[in-house]
C-alpha cells in the first residue's frame, strides 16, 4: 500500500508516495538520488546513514520514510552552500578525518548535530556523540580532532 508523505529536505518541500515500510534511507537515496547518506549495515550500528530530523542526529536506516510527514531532514547534500564547503566538511578534508569516506557523511552529520546541542565540547564529549559512528581506516584519532577544528570554525563562521 502507498502513503502520502510531505516534509522537507535540504530545505525543499517534498511530497511523494511511499511504500509503508520504506525506510528513510531508501527513500532518499533511491528516489531522490541522494547517495551521500551511505548504508553500511542497514541494522542502525555502524552510523554511515546519519541524517539531521529536525537538527539532531538519527539513522535513517531504521526510520521509516512515512514517519518524516512534516519534519525537517539535512543530509551531506545540504551542508555546502554556494560551492563552498560546510566548515565541519573543511575541518574533516584539512585534518584528515577520512580515508575511504564511506563512513565521513554519517561522521559529519553527528558532528554538526553535536554543535546544535553542546556548547565547546570536550574530547570526551565528542567521542562519545560519535559513539554510534564507526570507522574502519581511520582509528578517530583525526576524526576528533576535525570534530574540534570544525565545531570552533562553525561558532567564528556567520
Ligand atoms: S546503515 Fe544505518 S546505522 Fe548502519
Ligand atoms: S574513512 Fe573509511 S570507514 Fe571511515
Amino acid at each position: 500500500m502507498k502513503l502520502s508523505v510531505s516534509l522537507t529536505v535540504n530545505g525543499k518541500p517534498v511530497s511523494a508516495e511511499v511504500e509503508s515500510r520504506t525506510s528513510l534511507v531508501d527513500f532518499l537515496r533511491d528516489r531522490l538520488r541522494l547517495t551521500g547518506t551511505h548504508v553500511g549495515c542497514d541494522t542502525a550500528q555502524c552510523g554511515a546513514c546519519t541524517v539531521l530530523v529536525d537538527g539532531k542526529p538519527a539513522k535513517s536506516c531504521n526510520i521509516l520514510a512515512i514517519q518524516m510527514r512534516g519534519r525537517e531532514i539535512t543530509t551531506i547534500e545540504g551542508l555546502a552552500a554556494n560551492g563552498t564547503l560546510h566548515p565541519m566538511q573543511a575541518a574533516f578534508k584539512k585534518h584528515h578525518g577520512l580515508q575511504c569516506g564511506f563512513c565521513t557523511p554519517g561522521m559529519v552529520m553527528s558532528a554538526v548535530g553535536l554543535a546544535a546541542e553542546t556548547k565547546k565540547p570536550s574530547e570526551q564529549q565528542i567521542r562519545e556523540a560519535l559513539d554510534g559512528n564507526f570507522c574502519r581506516c581511520t582509528g578517530y584519532h583525526n576524526i576528533v580532532k576535525a570534530v574540534e577544528a570544525g565545531l570552533e570554525a562553525m561558532e567564528t563562521t556567520p
